[in-house]
């Protein structure tokens, strides 16, 4: 009867003999042990990857979380965009500029909102979404919102009971996300509800909103909102309580992208 072959009997130890096999595997392949890398630059390594794996789990659930026009997701970069559409091209070719120096200063972490204002198709929400796109590669976190499409929610609320979850997940994510794009505030807008010309619950939303992305104790930005608008920073302050305003869309004209000019080009 065979029995197979004894190992306990091998004089040689394990470690001697994986030991010996590591170097022929070396010398087989031909690697430089020297520039292996060490154990700190693995472990560096290992911690830069988990802190891109999260970073991206984070950026799929906002993104899941964005509310597009009509659910179409939109995207644009600064390479898109096309001053000579403008008849006025150098002026176009500043707004650009000015959005991507913004950019630049925004990935730097610096916390500051930006706000995009003009007529109907002048490129408002392509350099915001070209501001959104250049983070989107340096920061977790980025959210797109129609306003319009949010005020539709809350006009269906009342009748669907999972509208009302939605809300309340798309509230969360409004209020803590890195980089929220506001797109098209004061579309929102109808004369027949209150005063401000808001309906009320999107009024206390926002309110809301602009109270969690502003730090009170040191009176400055916490999260970044960029905001696209037809409206002037009047008109939005007799929507909206001008408090909501004033926290969302910057006045300095440093962070204000102004469209003056600028004709419509959907569709051109
Ligand atoms: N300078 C540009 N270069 C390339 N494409 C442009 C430029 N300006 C506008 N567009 C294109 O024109 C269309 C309208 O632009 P966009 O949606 O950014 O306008 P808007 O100012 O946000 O308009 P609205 O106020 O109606 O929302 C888009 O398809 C956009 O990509
Ligand atoms: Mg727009």
């Amino acid at each position: 009867m065979t029995l197979g072959t004894s190992t306990t009997n091998n004089p040689e130890p394990l470690g001697t003999y994986l030991e010996k096999m590591r170097a022929e595997l070396i010398k087989k392949r031909g690697i430089k042990v020297d520039e292996l890398p060490t154990k700190e630059e693995l472990d560096r390594q290992t911690n830069i990857k988990a802190q891109k794996w999260l970073a991206k789990q984070k950026q799929d659930f906002y993104s899941s979380q964005s509310l597009w026009p009509a659910d179409v997701p939109v995207s644009f970069k600064f390479s898109d965009w096309n001053p000579n559409l403008q008849k006025n091209a150098s002026t176009a070719r500043d707004a650009g500029k000015q959005a991507y120096v913004l950019s630049k200063r925004l990935a730097n972490n610096q916390k500051f909102n930006v706000a995009f204002v003009g007529a109907p198709g002048v490129g408002k929400t392509s350099l915001a979404l070209a501001i959104l796109d250049e983070l989107k590669s340096q920061k977790s976190g980025t959210m797109f919102v129609s306003t319009a499409e949010l005020a539709g929610l809350y006009q269906q609320k009342r009748e669907y009971a999972d509208i009302q979850k939605r809300l309340s997940k798309i509230e969360e994510s409004m209020k803590k996300v890195d980089v929220l794009l506001l797109d098209d505030l004061g579309t929102e807008g109808f004369s027949a509800f209150n005063d401000y010309g808001v309906r009320t619950d999107m009024q206390s939303l926002m309110y809301r909103i602009s109270n969690a992305r502003f730090d009170f104790k040191n009176n400055r930005v916490r999260n970044v909102t960029l905001t696209t608008t037809n409206n002037t920073q009047e008109q939005l302050k007799k929507m909206y309580d001008p408090k909501i305003i004033s926290r969302l869309v910057p006045r300095e004209p440093e962070f204000r992208v102004v469209f003056n000019g600028f004709k419509d080009v959907r569709g051109v």
